[in-house]
């Protein structure tokens, strides 16, 4: 066992502790041989991301790089310019939306983050947020219709709950063609205010649905067509989680996607 603990130490995880008695060593033996298994898979997945985060600030780069070789050559026809130029601002915005998201992620894993939670009126809050969105929303002739009976108060990190909008929002607007509609309703729910974010766009189907919230997991994982990380919902998940309530999702293929959180209600 001894030999066998040694390598593992090493991050050779290639040969198990062999078991021969049912005795408190033997059960020992077990318990060695399954955290050696936890640790493989922590390793692989440090593995994935180190290569995922690479290839996904790489691409992106090199295009900018290519494209800024051929302007610096003069090789680019003048009524091609603008068209170049606007792929490169925005390979630049996803960088800068991927450098985000891992600075995040950072932050929300390292053990100091604590969340701020205050009471403010959240109602305020989204009515903000779709306008900052509406650039994005009238590209895609996208509108959002906003159902609350009255303005609503919660106990919560405000920044955090923006970023939780933002990136439900933009997954919303992404995965939606063009015309259709993002229904946002808040209510109460006993003493707790639900906020659900409905989509009518591709949906999920069961599956993936429940892979959805892990770390780089994108449904298409083509990269040419889909601009997204996979991080953004990891981080709603761990901001849900850090405001100690809970996140569901129902989705159907084809007729859309439905986020529901609930929140602590304040007075005001
Ligand atoms: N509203 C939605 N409709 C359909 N699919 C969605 C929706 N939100 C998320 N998904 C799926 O979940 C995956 C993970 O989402 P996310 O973590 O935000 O990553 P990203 O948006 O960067 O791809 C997406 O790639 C997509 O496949
Ligand atoms: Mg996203």
């Amino acid at each position: 066992m001894n030999n066998v603990v040694l390598r593992f130490a090493k991050g050779d995880f290639s040969r198990k502790v062999k078991i021969a008695t049912k005795d408190e060593i033997g059960q020992l033996g077990h318990s060695v041989n399954y955290m050696a298994k936890e640790l493989e898979s922590i390793e692989q997945m440090r593995r994935d991301f180190v290569a995922n985060v690479s290839h996904d600030l790489r691409s992106p780069l090199t295009s900018i790089k290519g494209f800024l070789v051929a302007f610096i050559d003069g090789t680019i026809p003048e009524q091609k310019k603008s068209r170049y130029l606007s792929i490169m601002k925005s390979e630049t915005e996803r960088l800068i939306k991927l450098v985000n998201d891992l600075l995040d992620i950072t932050k929300l894993e390292s053990a100091e983050l604590t969340i701020n939670p205050t009471s403010y009126n959240i109602s305020e809050q989204l009515r903000l947020v779709i306008a900052k969105m509406e650039p994005e929303l009238s590209k895609f002739e996208i509108e959002v219709e906003l159902d609350e009976e009255e303005d609503y108060f919660v106990f919560a990190d405000s920044d955090r709950i923006e970023q939780v909008f933002i990136n439900l929002l933009q997954n919303a607007i992404h995965f939606s063609t063009r015309q259709q509609v993002i229904y946002i309703k808040m209510k109460k729910v006993e003493n707790m205010l639900s906020v659900s974010i409905k989509d009518e766009g591709k949906g999920i189907n069961e599956e993936n649905l429940k892979k959805i919230w892990d770390r780089f997991y994108k449904v298409d994982q083509s990269r040419t067509n889909n601009l997204g990380t996979g991080i953004g919902l990891s981080i709603v998940k761990q901001i849900i989680d850090l405001h100690q309530t809970e996140i569901e999702v129902t989705s159907e293929l084809g007729k859309g996607t439905t986020f529901t959180f609930k929140l602590q209600l304040s007075g005001e």
